[in-house]
C-alpha cells in the first residue's frame, strides 16, 4: 500500500512524508485560508499549507509582509476546522522568528497551541535562521523550511525574481538546504530557482523538498489555492498552470444572482415560507 493511501486513513505524519520521498511517491501540498477550501484540498493532500501568501490572495496586499502573527492564527484556526487527514502547516510571518530565539519559540509556541497546528514553515536557511529552527524542533515544533526566492525578503532580494542562477548563490542555497536539514526541518520548500539546481538540492537531502517554480524534480509540489484554480486574475508567472477557473464561475454565478433579484424571480415560492 501506498505511503499515500495508508496516510489517508489517518493523519499524515512527517515520518510519512519522509517515507514518501524514500519510496519515490510525489508529495502534494495546497494553501487553505477557510475551511470550506481546507476541506476540499485536505481530500487530496498530504500537506495543507496557512501561507502567508494569504496577504496577497486573501487580504489584497502587494507583499506578505503586513500579515501579523495573530492574522496567521485566525486563519489557522478556521482551516484547522475542515483538515482532518493533512499536516497543517502554518507560515510564522515576517518578524515573528529570527528576533531572538526566545521571541521565535514564544510566537511559534502561540501558533501552534492557539490554532491546533502541526507544524510551522520558516523563511531563511542562513546560520541565523537554522539557529532557531533548531530552537523549535528541540521544543517539539516540526519546521519546514523555505529557501529561494523567500517573499518576506522581497525587498532585500530586489523582487520577485529566480533565485540561485550565480554558481555562488546555487552554491549558498545547497549549503542552507543542508544547513536546514541539519537543524532538524523536515521538509524544504525550494521557490523559484532553476530545475537542475532544485534537483541537485533534492538528491542531496534525506528530507523531502517541496518546489514552486522550481522544476519537475522536488520531491513535492506546492501551489498557492487561488492561483491554481484561476480566482487570482492577472497573476500569470511562467511557473504556474491554473487548473480551473473559478473567476469565470464565480462571475456567472454572482450576475445571474443580481439578474434574478432584479427582475423580482428569486425568491419565488419555492424559497419562500408559507
Ligand atoms: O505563503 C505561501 O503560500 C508559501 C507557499 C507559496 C510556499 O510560502
Amino acid at each position: 500500500m501506498s505511503v499515500q493511501t495508508a496516510a489517508r486513513e489517518r493523519r499524515v505524519t512527517v515520518r510519512d512524508l519522509l517515507e514518501m520521498k524514500r519510496r519515490g511517491e510525489r508529495i502534494v501540498v495546497l494553501t487553505a485560508y477557510d475551511v470550506l477550501f481546507a476541506r476540499l484540498v485536505d481530500e487530496v493532500a498530504e500537506i495543507v499549507l496557512v501561507g502567508d501568501s494569504l496577504g496577497q490572495v486573501f487580504a489584497g496586499h502587494d507583499s506578505t509582509l503586513p500579515v501579523t502573527l495573530d492574522d496567521m492564527i485566525y486563519h489557522a484556526r478556521a482551516v484547522r476546522r475542515g483538515v482532518q487527514h493533512a499536516l497543517l502547516v502554518v507560515d510564522m510571518p515576517f518578524l515573528t522568528f529570527r528576533v531572538s530565539p526566545e521571541d521565535t519559540l514564544r510566537n511559534a509556541g502561540r501558533m501552534v497551541t492557539e490554532s491546533g497546528a502541526e507544524a510551522v514553515k520558516l523563511e531563511g536557511g542562513d546560520a541565523d535562521a537554522a539557529l532557531h529552527v533548531r530552537a523549535l524542533v528541540r521544543a517539539g515544533i516540526p519546521v519546514m523550511g523555505h529557501i529561494g526566492l523567500t517573499p518576506q525578503s522581497v525587498h532585500v532580494l530586489g523582487g520577485y525574481r529566480v533565485q540561485g542562477r550565480a554558481t555562488d548563490d546555487a552554491t549558498r542555497l545547497k549549503e542552507d538546504a543542508l544547513r536546514l536539514q541539519d537543524a532538524g526541518a523536515f521538509a524544504i520548500v525550494l521557490e523559484l530557482m532553476p530545475a537542475a539546481l532544485a534537483e541537485d538540492v533534492s538528491r542531496s537531502l534525506e528530507i523531502p523538498t517541496i518546489g514552486i517554480g522550481a522544476g519537475a524534480h522536488a520531491d513535492g509540489q506546492v501551489l498557492v489555492l487561488p492561483d491554481v484554480l484561476g480566482l487570482n486574475e492577472g497573476f500569470r508567472p511562467r511557473f504556474l498552470r491554473t487548473f480551473a477557473n473559478l473567476a469565470d464561475a464565480a462571475r456567472a454565478g454572482i450576475a445571474a444572482y443580481a439578474a434574478a433579484v432584479r427582475s423580482g424571480e428569486y425568491p419565488d415560492a419555492e424559497h419562500s415560507f408559507e
